[in-house]
């Protein structure tokens, strides 16, 4: 590390910390709640300075930067990790941390304490889980133990295989009732908001009027209280397959390997470092340095010579 953390930039220095009685503002208002994933302290600089409202350490993570090839291996411990890193970089975006599969799923009891990690050790301000189900009774129980959490119904990737892989959700009307279910007995359960993943637009579209928290949607349509994208989808970071609707917003990856490049064509070409780059000592204590050494460049046992 060659410079000091800086604080994090923030839009405005007036900008308070958001809340959850601010987020179900947003609904009733209509503001679009705009959410991204981050997942160590540099990416969630980048979230508080573009002033978005929620930032989520998804599980996505262990495939964005952890390199796993689906979100199912990523640990507890690992995530926690992640989230500790964001909650450095960050002050007023919401921090909701992902449960990562096989860390609540157990009992209400495991979902509690794992809930529990996520606020007392990351800083987390909330946690999200995947699923209906068994899923809402957690949901439940880790809201009475006054933990704020977040539902995700739809695509729910931990469990993909079970859902026939990577695809929407609710094309049927069968499937759809399906959503529609799990999203209102997430509610009831207590969840304070819940994620739509790839489910039809017009499913969203039907379903919003009868839901009040606030629905962040991902490859959802546009309908919903707000939306998600994953930081390194949205800034072409990641070199994996996208989705659909992860719309990429920049070319990050490209910037990246360029300036790597250019780092290692002027090293290998002599061109780095330049004077600008390089730290000066006073010439009588250089004249010293080598005059114990031997003489420069030609000292009998050189820098070994300090050693007898
Ligand atoms: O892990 C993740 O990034 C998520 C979002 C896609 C909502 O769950």
């Amino acid at each position: 590390m060659s410079t000091t953390p800086k604080v994090p930039e923030t839009p405005g220095a007036e900008r308070l910390p958001v809340s959850l009685p601010r987020l179900a503002e947003m609904k009733r208002l209509g503001e679009p709640i705009v959410m991204v994933t981050a997942y160590d302290y540099p990416s969630a600089q980048v979230a508080e300075a573009a002033g978005v409202d929620i930032v989520l350490v998804g599980d996505s993570g262990g495939m964005t930067v952890l390199g796993y090839p689906s979100t199912v291996p990523v640990s507890l411990d690992e995530m926690l990790m992640l989230a500790a890193a964001v909650r450095r970089g960050l002050r007023t975006p919401l921090l909701v941390g992902d449960l990562p599969f096989g860390s609540y799923e157990a009992s209400d009891e495991q979902a509690i304490a794992t809930a529990q990690r996520f606020v007392k050790e990351a800083g987390c301000d909330a946690v999200k889980l995947e699923g209906g189900g068994q899923s809402v009774s957690r949901a439940h129980a880790i809201a009475r133990a006054g933990i704020p959490v977040m539902g995700h119904v739809g695509l729910t990737p931990q469990t993909a295989t079970a859902l026939g892989g990577y695809k929407a959700q609710g094309r049927t009307a069968e499937r759809a009732v399906e959503v529609a279910r799990d999203a209102a007995a997430l509610e009831l359960a207590g969840c304070f908001s819940i994620v739509f993943e790839a489910i039809p637009a017009a499913v969203s579209e039907t379903l919003m009027p009868d839901l009040e928290v606030p629905v962040i949607g991902i490859g959802a349509g546009p309908a919903t209280d707000g939306q998600v994208l994953v930081f390194h989808d949205l800034l072409g970071i990641y070199d994996g397959l996208s989705p659909r609707f992860a719309k990429r917003y920049a070319n990050i990856r490209q910037e990246m390997v360029a300036g790597v490049r250019a780092f290692a064509d002027e090293v290998r070409g002599g061109r780095f470092p330049a004077p600008e780059h390089t730290y000066s000592i006073d010439p009588d204590e250089l004249g010293e340095l080598r005059a114990r050494l031997g003489g420069f460049g030609h000292g009998s046992g050189g820098v070994y010579d300090l050693l007898s």
